[in-house]
């Protein structure tokens, strides 16, 4: 087969990018970059499941009804997963189809990420363990599972183009070694990250495409464990010479999960004010 075209690439551009009848599943949903694509994939038409993990079951589940209301009432649900777990992530994803997609799924964004900073010399053997956990085999463990259901509706289609989108959430942690934070771990995991969606554009081009966002610096929780020091010497590093709102990435991530990015497989797409350009 061949990379499933764009269905009518003549139409308008702006049809091009709605996501009508479509049903997505966005890890770390429910704070940060993760809430916000998951607002912007709705807007676009999509229906959405958004996951969670330290946050309060009701908390998650007022955040996905509050995306609903702001969308006319289009479906929005909350579910609890752990990315570390693949048993997990798989039974996540099946609920999803039968409860959110009425039997289909059409996108997946593995976002669901931690950072830290500890030296390299200093790493203790859990943690170096832990951020590889979430931050690559979670992303596997979601990607894996949702490319089974594209896998089966592509079969299913008996030759018919299967359109279906796999966004991981990456970083310019992949690209460069950001500075004065020792992170060897979180810029690796990344890095890894990256070269797997690569891998699995090539692997699944029958039924998906599969891209990364890599962001630069993002104003949500993960900033804030570092000391707001270091947020002048980022902030000279940048060109651009301020950070990112993260609802200033969910356009990105309706490209990638829409026909407006047809051709588009195995890329990284950065987003960083120019920071990785200097
Ligand atoms: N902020 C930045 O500057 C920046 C830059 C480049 C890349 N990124 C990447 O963007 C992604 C989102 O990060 P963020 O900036 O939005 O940070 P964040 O606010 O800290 O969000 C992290 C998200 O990951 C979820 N998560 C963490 N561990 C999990 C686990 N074991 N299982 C399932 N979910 C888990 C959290 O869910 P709960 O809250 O429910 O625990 C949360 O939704 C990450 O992959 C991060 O590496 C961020």
């Amino acid at each position: 087969m061949v990379l499933a075209p764009h269905p009518n690439p003549d139409a308008p551009v702006l049809s091009h990018f709605k996501l009508d009848g479509k049903t997505a599943l966005v890890t770390g949903g429910c704070r940060g970059i993760g809430l916000e694509v998951a607002r912007g994939l709705c807007e676009a038409g999509a229906k959405v499941a958004i996951t969670y993990s330290s946050t309060p079951p009701q908390e998650a589940n007022e955040i996905a009804a509050s995306i609903s209301a702001a969308n006319g009432g289009r479906l929005v649900k909350a579910y609890k997963c752990n990315v570390r777990s693949q048993a997990d992530v798989e039974s996540v994803v099946n609920a999803v189809v039968a409860e959110v997609g009425d039997g289909r799924l059409d996108i997946l964004v593995a976002n669901a990420g931690i950072a830290e900073n500890i030296p390299a010399l200093e790493y203790p053997e859990d943690n170096f363990r832990s951020m590889f956990d979430v931050n690559v085999n979670g992303a596997f463990w979601t990607a894996q599972a949702a490319a089974r259901v594209f896998e089966r509706q592509y079969k299913a289609a008996e030759g018919e183009p299967h359109r279906a989108s796999i966004i991981f959430t990456a970083s310019v942690s992949a690209t460069l070694v950001n500075i004065p934070q020792k992170q060897a771990a979180y810029n690796a995991s990344k890095a890894a990250l990256v070269h797997l969606g690569k891998s699995l554009a090539v692997e699944w081009v029958d039924f998906a495409r599969v891209n990364n966002v890599s962001p630069g610096f993002i104003i949500t929780e993960m900033l804030d464990v570092h000391p707001y020091e270091w947020r002048s010497q980022w902030n000279e590093m940048v060109p651009g010479r301020r950070f990112c709102y993260p609802s200033e990435l969910k356009g990105a991530y309706v490209f990638l999960a829409s026909d407006a990015s047809s051709y588009m497989t195995g890329a990284d797409l950065i987003i960083d004010g120019g920071y990785t350009l200097p």
